[in-house]
């Protein structure tokens, strides 16, 4: 692939609608249940992302017939010709690790490459491990790959997490769908994807209670169905374009936005200064003038403040009138931005966990590195703040988690361009 880099020139208010996309989030364990049925699951207002993509290549890999038209696939896993994900896969995108559940279920046996993706911290999946253990699976590491069998089948479990993980909850809810007996998840991530997941399985004929709480029960079925499902919209790409509509002034609607799945976020930025109200379309966002004010947060899981938003809360802050305080709770190692923000003159200082953010007047543009997906875009809307040109190097996490991004901002009066060498 060629090298990319985006440009922004700072300085612009935007003004206008964007539309935000289906939840890449929620795309990708909805691709991977795919693998729970011989037959067809469509899914519908499917984000155009790099990650979707491969989630895809990962599961027509395991033997799936993938239909894609414009934001729309039928995935159809007739017959699993491949229980085996192989690391050239699996270290673009941690999400792959997914896959595991969905298989181990349906084949009694899983062969999963550890994982690799953005480098924010360990992330190990330790629990997903536990958890398809406590169900009865063996579980072995060999040369890097996770090797996991149920010869008789899974078993309904009781499984408390220690504390909460998404990718963990969706794995084991996708397993206990097909396992015999019942299965409780005590201390479940309650994000609004984990909710899209059981809606889709639902519709699948998985018998799951608990929706959208910490406690889910879920009765195991001998196989699930196909089923058409239409996936919620984005709620990190909503909350980012808000703060770059916070951090650079103006009024923009945001079409499609489900207010309902940002509620902590939206009291944070009217809290800040910047105002939101919801439409029936979605939601304004509006800054008129005046600078933004100082409002500490501290990340945490759903319904808290997102760790997905936190790099893009801190530019909005950088600029604030006053000091804010931001905490990450859930990743070690997710301060990567803050160097490259300091280069674009941010006062900002880490102690630990938290980040202390003394407002500036005005950030100044220059060459920047995007490192994770969050912190890359947390450049692109450091650019819109800052006099000058930005140049954000190494976009490629860019185009994982932000579909067509300078086409967004620029329809709404950025200047911001892609360059291609
Ligand atoms: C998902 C999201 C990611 C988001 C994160 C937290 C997807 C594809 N990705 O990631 O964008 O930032 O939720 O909202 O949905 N952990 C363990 N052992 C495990 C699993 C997790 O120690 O087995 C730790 C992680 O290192 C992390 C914390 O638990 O510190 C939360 O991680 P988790 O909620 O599992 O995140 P992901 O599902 O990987």
């Amino acid at each position: 692939m060629a090298l990319q880099r985006i440009v922004v020139r700072g300085g612009n208010e935007l003004f206008g609608e964007i539309p935000i996309s289906g939840a890449k989030n929620a795309a990708l364990p909805l691709v991977a249940a795919g693998l729970l049925t011989a037959e067809t699951l469509t899914l519908d207002n499917l984000p155009e992302l790099a990650d979707v993509g491969f989630m895809l290549g990962l599961v027509e890999q395991h033997g799936a017939e993938i239909l894609r038209g414009p934001r729309h696939v039928e995935i159809t896993a007739g017959t699993i010709t491949s229980t085996t994900a192989p690391y050239d896969l699996v270290r673009k995108m941690r999400a792959s690790v997914l896959v595991l559940g969905p298989l181990v279920a349906r084949m009694g046996e899983a062969k999963v490459s550890l994982p690799g993706g953005c480098a924010i911290g360990t992330r190990p999946v330790d629990l997903h491990l536990k958890g398809l253990e406590a169900m009865g699976a063996k579980i072995e590491l060999v040369d890097g790959y996770v090797h996991a069998t149920a010869p008789k089948g899974l078993k309904g479990a009781t499984i408390r997490f220690p504390f909460v993980s998404v990718g963990a909850t969706e794995n084991l809810l996708m397993a206990a769908s097909l396992a015999e007996g019942e299965t409780v998840l005590d201390n479940a991530a309650r994000e609004p994807e984990i909710t899209d997941l059981v809606q889709c399985l639902q519709a699948m004929g998985a018998d799951i209670s608990g929706v959208g709480t910490e406690r889910l029960v879920i009765r195991g079925k001998a196989s699930l169905h196909g089923a058409r499902y239409s996936i919620l919209p984005d709620r990190i790409e909503t909350g980012t374009y808000a703060m770059a509509v916070g951090v650079a002034g103006g009024q923009v609607e945001l079409v499609g936005a489900r207010p309902d799945t940002l509620e902590d976020v939206i009291d944070v930025l009217n809290r800040s200064g910047v105002e939101v109200t919801p439409t029936t379309r979605g939601m304004k966002v509006k800054r008129n003038g005046h600078r933004v004010h100082g409002v500490d947060v501290m990340t945490q899981p759903f319904p808290g403040f997102p760790t997905d938003l936190q790099a893009q809360m801190m530019v909005l802050m950088a600029t604030a009138e006053g000091a804010a305080m931001i905490t990450e709770t859930i990743f070690e190692n997710r301060f990567m931005h803050v160097p490259e923000l300091a280069r674009m003159g941010a006062n900002v200082t880490v102690h630990g966990a938290s980040a202390l953010v003394r407002g500036v007047p005005k950030l100044k543009g220059a060459p920047v590195m995007a490192t994770d997906l969050r912190a890359s875009i947390s450049l692109v809307l450091a650019g819109l703040a800052a006099e000058g040109e930005t140049v954000v190097n190494r976009i490629y996490h860019l185009d994982r988690g932000y579909e067509r991004v300078e086409e967004k901002l620029g329809a709404v009066g950025a200047d911001i361009r892609r360059l291609t060498e």
